[in-house]
């Protein structure tokens, strides 16, 4: 799908997740949300608060799982993913915290494999991810899965290829202060989720969205997956879709 601009495009995956909260909702069901975080997803968060406030979106009923997080990290640094949720969404919601699931950025080293796995069986507990809503780094990767991630990929701890971790310079102030691994749904755990959007904006991601689409499905293009799927969307602005 492509859409004139970022904000048309936001506007649109803000009212799938709307719509599919508001159904599950009205046949007395939770609905499990798979979120992203990065700047692609910042406008579908704001029309999202928007929506709670101005038309009554309630998410009482709405259970998340985020995608990554680095390692190691604080929830309260400024970079961290969790402080972005909260700062983006959480904070200006009625989403009841217990239903919050993020990758934990301060785990022991040794107890991070059995933290993986229950974040893998609490999807799985609640009945998996009714939509999962998908950024794309420019090496392809979708949550922090790399190229050379497997197919049947969990989550778990990932080294951050060197392209991705200059790319979150401005953020961090300097190479030396971004984090060298993470924690990350594998593409197992997103592929099993019932739909997925991807999105991508702007001129900068038009040579990866080409790639994504064009190249033979493979894990050096972790996002090429996603064209296995039966039930996934892609979502542009008329920039990133500039190539194809
Ligand atoms: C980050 C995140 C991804 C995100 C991607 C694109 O590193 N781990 O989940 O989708 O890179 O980021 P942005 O949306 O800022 O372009």
């Amino acid at each position: 799908l492509i859409f004139p601009l970022l904000d048309d495009g936001s506007r649109y995956v803000a009212e799938q997740i709307a719509t599919t909260i508001r159904s599950r909702q009205a046949n007395g069901n939770y609905c499990v949300l798979g979120l992203a975080t990065g700047a692609t997803p910042k406008k579908i968060y704001a029309h999202l608060i928007a929506m709670h406030r101005n038309e009554g979106l309630s998410f009482r009923n709405v259970v998340t799982f985020n995608l990554d997080e680095y390692f190691p990290m604080r929830p309260e640094h400024q970079q961290s993913y969790a402080r972005f949720m909260r700062d983006n969404l959480f904070n200006h919601i009625d989403i009841d915290f217990k239903n919050v699931h993020m990758p934990n950025g301060t785990i022991d080293a040794i107890h991070v494999h059995d933290f993986c796995q229950r974040y893998e069986q609490q999807i799985v507990s609640w009945g998996g991810i009714d939509l999962q809503i998908l950024g794309i780094g420019r090496t392809g990767h979708i949550g922090f899965n790399e190229p050379g991630s497997p197919s049947d990929s969990e989550t778990r701890l990932v080294s951050l290829d060197p392209i991705t971790r200059k790319d979150a310079v401005p953020g961090f102030g300097c190479l030396e202060a971004v984090p060298t691994h993470a924690l990350t749904m594998g593409i197992k755990t997103i592929m099993q989720a019932k739909r997925i959007i991807l999105m991508a904006w702007g001129v900068q991601k038009a040579p990866i969205v080409k790639r994504t689409l064009d190249c033979e499905i493979t894990e050096m293009v972790p996002a090429s997956f996603l064209r296995q799927h039966d039930a996934c969307s892609i979502v542009l602005d008329r920039l990133a879709a500039m190539q194809v």
